[in-house]
C-alpha cells in the first residue's frame, strides 16, 4: 500500500506540559553513589522534572492536550476521540484517557489508553492515523503521558537517574486531500521474548502489590540497560530504514528526527549508522530525561513552537521500549 495515494491525516496542533519541580542530577547525586559529570557523560541528562505530590498523569495529559487544541484552533467537543499513551496511569483502571476525557467535559466521545510503554506514542498515533484514514474518525487527540517518578526505585542508581515526568500532545485531523502531505508510513514492531529488559515486576494480577511489597512485587523498574542500549540502537535504525523504504525517500528528504529520548549515546550511534548529522536531530533529553512515551509529542511540541519544524519539511519520529516495543513513522508537515 502506498499510503501517499490514500487519504492521511495531519498533525493540526501539538502540546506539551512539564512538571513545574526541576530534580537535578546534583540532587540526585545527594541521594545516591553518582555525579553530575557520570550522568551527563554517560545518558547526555543534566536534569528532569519530577510531579508534586498532587500531580498525576491525567493532569500532564489534560494540559498538554489543552495546548495543542489551542494552537490547533479545535474545541474539545469537536473530538471524536481521545486515545493516551502511558505505561503509567493514575489507576489500573480507568483508563487515564477516560479522565481526561472527564476533565475536558466532553462526554459521549470514545477514549482509551495504549500502553506500549517508550514506544506508546507511536502505537497511538498509528492507531489515530488509521481511524481517520478509514474515514472512521475526522479530529483525534492523541496524547503521551507518563509519571514515571512513580515508579522508579530512587535508591537503584543504574535507573533513577534516567526518568522523568512530562507530556506531550498532538490533534490529528482529516487531510482532505491527496498526496498534501501529513502523516505518512508508521511502521510498528514488538518482541515479547524480551518482555523483562525493562518491567515493573509488581502491581499487576501476575504478581498484585501486598501491603508489605517483598521485593519480587515492587513497583519499581527494572532494567538491564546495556542489553537495552544495544538493542535499541539496532532496532532504531532498522525501523528508520523500513519507513525510508516504505516512503521511496532517502535520508537527505528527512529534515528532522524525532526520538524518544532515552539515551544521547543511542541518538549519536543511531545519527552515525544512518548518516543523518546530530544537528537534524531534536533532543531535549538534557532537560527532561527519558519521559517514556511523552517523549516524542514533548519533543516535537518544542520544534514546532521555535519553528524549526515547518510546513513542508520532513519530519522523522522513532521510539523504542520495554515490551521490547518499536517502531517509526514520517510525517510531511503541513
Ligand atoms: N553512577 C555511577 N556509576 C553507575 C551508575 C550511576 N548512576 N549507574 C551504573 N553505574 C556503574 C555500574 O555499576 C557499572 O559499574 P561496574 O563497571 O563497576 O560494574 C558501570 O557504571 C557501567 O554500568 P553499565 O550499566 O554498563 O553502564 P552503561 O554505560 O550501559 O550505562 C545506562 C547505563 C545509562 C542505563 C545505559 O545502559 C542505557 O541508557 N541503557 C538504555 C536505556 C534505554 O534505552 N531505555 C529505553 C527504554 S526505557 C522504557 O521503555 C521504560
Amino acid at each position: 500500500m502506498n499510503p501517499a495515494t490514500k487519504t492521511r491525516s495531519v498533525i493540526l496542533g501539538t502540546g506539551s506540559f512539564a512538571p513545574e519541580n526541576i530534580v537535578t542530577n546534583e540532587d540526585i547525586s545527594r541521594k545516591v553513589d553518582t555525579s553530575d559529570l557520570w550522568i551527563r557523560e554517560r545518558t547526555g541528562i543534566r536534569e528532569r522534572r519530577v510531579a508534586s505530590a498532587g500531580e498525576s498523569t491525567s493532569d500532564l495529559a489534560l494540559e498538554a492536550g489543552r495546548k495543542a487544541l489551542g494552537h490547533a484552533g479545535i474545541s474539545p467537543s469537536d473530538l471524536d476521540g481521545i486515545i493516551v499513551a502511558t505505561a503509567t496511569p493514575d489507576l489500573t483502571f480507568p483508563s487515564t484517557a477516560c479522565l481526561v476525557q472527564g476533565k475536558l467535559g466532553i462526554p459521549g466521545t470514545f477514549a482509551f489508553d495504549v500502553n506500549a510503554v517508550c514506544s506508546g506514542f507511536m502505537y497511538a498515533l498509528k492507531v489515530a492515523d488509521s481511524m481517520i484514514r478509514s474515514g472512521q474518525c475526522e479530529t483525534l487527540l492523541v496524547i503521551g503521558a507518563e509519571v514515571m517518578s512513580r515508579f522508579v526505585d530512587w535508591s537503584d542508581r543504574s535507573t533513577c537517574i534516567l526518568f522523568g515526568d512530562g507530556a506531550g500532545a498532538v490533534v490529528l485531523g482529516k487531510s482532505g486531500k491527496e498526496g498534501s502531505g501529513g502523516v505518512g508510513t508508521v511502521t510498528l514492531h514488538a518482541d515479547g521474548r524480551y518482555w523483562d529488559l525493562i518491567h515493573v515486576p509488581g502491581g499487576g494480577a501476575k504478581t498484585p502489590v501486598e501491603m508489605e511489597r517483598p521485593p519480587g512485587n515492587a513497583c519499581t523498574i527494572r532494567m538491564k540497560g546495556s542489553e537495552t542500549f544495544r538493542m535499541a540502537v539496532r532496532t532504531l535504525e532498522e525501523s528508520v530504514r523500513e519507513v525510508l523504504k516504505e516512503e521511496g525517500i532517502g535520508v537527505n528528504e528527512v529534515d528532522w528526527v524525532v526520538p524518544h529520548q532515552a539515551n544521547i549515546r543511542i541518538l549519536e550511534a543511531l545519527s552515525e549508522r544512518l548518516g543523518i548529522p546530530l544537528e537534524r536531530f531534536v533532543i531535549n533529553i538534557d532537560r527532561y530525561g527519558n519521559t517514556s512515551a511523552a517523549s516524542i509529542p514533548m519533543a516535537l511540541d518544542e520544534a514546532v513552537q521555535d519553528n524549526r519544524i515547518r510546513p513542508g519539511q520532513g519530519v522523522l519520529l522513532t521510539a523504542f521500549g520495554s515490551g521490547v516495543t518499536w517502531g517509526s513513522g514520517f510525517v510531511k508537515w503541513t
